[in-house]
């Protein structure tokens, strides 16, 4: 059996309260789901980004708790990068990915193995979708470059996507298809992971401001919304050519929300720091289904990949 735990946006910041974001509260229930999750015997922790709301004080207490978890619990990370992460001084930006013991440009793949059966192997596929952003910018070129990106990436409504989100490169795009590509051939599974969800079927979210669209379960394409990577358009065609792909997990919104879409399951894991009574999951991984066993707020999902 492969099984893993998952969590998203933590945000903790030595910060009071706002619009129902308890930053500091993030400390306890990261503490309660670590302790919970010591004791389950995974492999590791998937934190789907934005671990601190801002500021290198609160990135290096998080780094501490990290720590402690690793030493202490027997945690292994694997850390995805939220746009939050980026929200530190100019002259700190650089250091974000050693932070997190990752190594820009912040993409990365490991592979999982089921040790009872052999033919369960999944890739998972880790995306920096900050690449190109103007708040992950780290000199004046490059935060140009990002800007331009913007502007290329207009909604149909003509505005400005968020610019909380970024951009995925050329680069990343084809390490991605080259990547998918090999496990298409080696019959391998595959997760992609990003801090930012493309996907979701309208009746899973969680909103009053989506209360309207749940009636009737519309797709919802968080890119065509602006509030999701600017070319996530690409990023999903890209899925598309791929049969190995079977999830995408993701956070940054933090109501959370499920699809299934041309095969894949799109989990948007909620984010802690919005969530008072706390949410984390034990995700399960067999060769033909994807199992999510969510804690607390966090819902549970069940799909068989046809
Ligand atoms: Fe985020």
């Amino acid at each position: 059996m492969i099984r893993f735990a998952a969590l998203a946006d933590l945000q903790y910041g030595d910060l009071d309260e706002t619009i129902g974001r308890t930053y500091r509260a993030s400390i306890e229930k990261f503490l309660l789901s670590v302790g919970e999750i010591s004791c389950a015997d995974v492999p590791f922790i998937l934190n789907l980004g934005d671990s601190w709301q801002s500021d290198w004080s609160n990135a290096l207490a998080m780094r501490e708790l990290f720590k402690v978890a690793e030493t202490h619990a027997g945690i292994a990370w694997r850390h995805v990068l939220g746009n939050h992460d980026f929200h530190v001084a100019k002259e700190k930006k650089s250091q974000v990915y050693d932070l997190l013991g990752l190594e820009k440009p912040g993409y990365y793949d490991f592979t999982v193995m089921d040790p009872e059966d052999a033919t369960n192997r999944w890739r998972f596929l880790v995306l920096n979708g900050n690449e190109i952003s103007t708040y992950a910018a780290e000199t004046p070129a490059e935060r140009k470059l990002a800007e331009e990106a913007r502007e290329r990436w207009k909604l149909s409504n003509g505005k400005l996507p968020a610019e909380w989100n970024g951009l995925i490169s050329t680069a990343q795009l084809e390490w991605l298809e080259r990547k998918l590509q090999a496990s298409d051939e080696s019959g391998e599974n595959v997760a992609v992971c990003s801090h930012f969800p493309l996907y979701a079927k309208s009746k899973s979210l969680d909103s009053d401001r989506t209360r309207l669209a749940s009636l009737v379960n519309l797709d919802v394409y968080y890119f065509n919304l602006g509030i999701s990577t600017w070319n996530g358009s690409e990023l999903l065609a890209i899925l598309d050519r791929h049969s190995c792909v079977k999830a995408y997990l993701a956070g940054h919104l933090h109501e959370g929300s499920y699809g299934v879409r041309n095969n894949v399951a799109h989990i948007t894991f909620k984010g802690v720091v919005e969530t008072p009574e706390n949410c984390y999951a034990y995700v399960e991984l067999q060769k033909n289904a994807i199992i999510v066993d969510g804690r607390f707020a966090q819902p549970s999902y069940r799909y068989e990949f046809a």
